[in-house]
């Protein structure tokens, strides 16, 4: 049995796609609150026959945060998925990160131990991996820099990997994903799958800032592959292009065969934008789109290597094009 967290969210409905096309028995966990449509319509993106796959999937409504329903959940489960997470870089949701990120994992990984879990997969970030390398490309070796990974997000996921790496030293053989910007179909109104949407609805601005990004397929394929294979107490960065903001939404406008953004955003044009945002939300009460964090890694210029992962189990990332091309083809379905 192979139990998943986060199935409602772009990774975890991804993964249960892929799952249910080869495994037998496959429970995922979701909150009361959460919508299982998602999941369906992701689905769809794949097959015209999504009823049948989704049907496949026993559902168990648990939060990662109650630990009775969670040990419902993992009765006779063998292996591990765990793509749940809080992910936000408004400072309102930092306590709510702790809990989830943090508190939520250590829970994940406890009853993976008590339950004799054979193997267990994490999802973390790169949000995780030291930046400040003096122009050198990041890797797996970057470790944990409390000066420049200093947001809530990235320190939630950080201590969230301290949990899984603590439940390594006890037994539980793991693997952990970092994986840059992933971009993939559905979820069009949140997360990266919002800049779908801003660049079908021609969005003008850009900036020449430069992160890793990898396609939600490459992120679930890899975490298959990482499950099957004999490699254990392992992390990998899973990149698979390093790309400026401004060629990716030049990919973007062109797929859809829309306008190109024109204005280049700078530093002060950034600093303005995310303080007004920041103004807004205290007047309005509301998240803000921009935070000093976002807007400032956007313009930021950070390139990783996934060196480590294509040698370790042969690993062939698709290229950004294509990752882009085909979400474009799925967002106008
Ligand atoms: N998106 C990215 O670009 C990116 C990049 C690097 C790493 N990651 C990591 O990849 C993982 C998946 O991210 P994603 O983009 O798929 O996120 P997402 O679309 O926001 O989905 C988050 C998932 O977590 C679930 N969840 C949140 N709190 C929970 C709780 N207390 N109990 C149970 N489930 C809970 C959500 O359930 P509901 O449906 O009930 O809300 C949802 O299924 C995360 O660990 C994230 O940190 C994401």
């Amino acid at each position: 049995m192979i139990l998943v967290t986060g199935g409602t969210g772009l990774v975890g409905s991804h993964l249960l796609y892929k799952l249910t096309l080869t495994e037998e028995n496959v429970v995922a966990i979701h909150r009361k609150t959460s919508d299982l449509d998602a999941v369906k319509r992701v689905f769809s993106y794949y097959t015209d026959d999504f009823e049948k796959q989704f049907q496949k999937i026993q559902w168990v409504i648990a939060d990662i945060n109650d630990l009775p329903a969670l040990e419902i959940a993992f009765k006779k489960t063998e292996y591990v998925y765990h793509c749940a997470a809080l992910v936000s870089f408004n400072k309102k949701d930092y306590r709510a990160m702790r809990k989830i990120n943090i508190d939520g994992t250590a829970n994940m990984v406890n009853l993976s131990i008590s339950n004799n879990i054979k193997k267990f997969c994490y999802v973390s970030s790169i949000a995780t991996i030291e930046k400040n390398t003096n122009g050198k490309i990041i890797d797996e070796t970057n470790d944990w820099n409390t000066e420049t990974n200093n947001y809530g997000y990235a320190i939630t996921k950080y201590g969230a990997e301290m949990e899984v790496w603590r439940a390594s030293q006890e037994g539980l053989d793991i693997v952990m994903v970092n994986p840059g910007v992933i971009l993939g179909s559905g979820f069009w109104k949140s997360g990266p799958g919002e800049l779908f949407t801003k660049f079908y609805n021609e969005f003008k601005f850009y900036t020449l800032g430069v992160t890793g990004f990898v396609g939600v397929k490459d992120v679930v394929k890899s975490m298959m592959q990482l499950m099957k294979s004999d490699v254990i107490n392992e992390r990998f960065i899973l990149v698979s292009e390093n790309s400026s903001f401004k060629n990716l939404f030049f990919k973007m406008a062109d797929s859809f065969g829309k306008k190109r953004p024109t204005v280049n955003v700078t530093k002060t044009l950034s600093n303005i934008a995310w303080r007004l945002e920041w103004f807004k939300s205290i007047v309005l009460n509301k998240a803000p789109l921009i935070t000093k964090h976002s807007a400032s890694a956007s313009l930021s210029n950070y390139t990783y290597s996934s060196d480590k992962i294509i040698k370790a189990i042969d690993f062939k990332f698709e290229n950004l094009d294509t990752t882009v091309t085909d979400v474009c083809k799925d967002f106008l379905k």
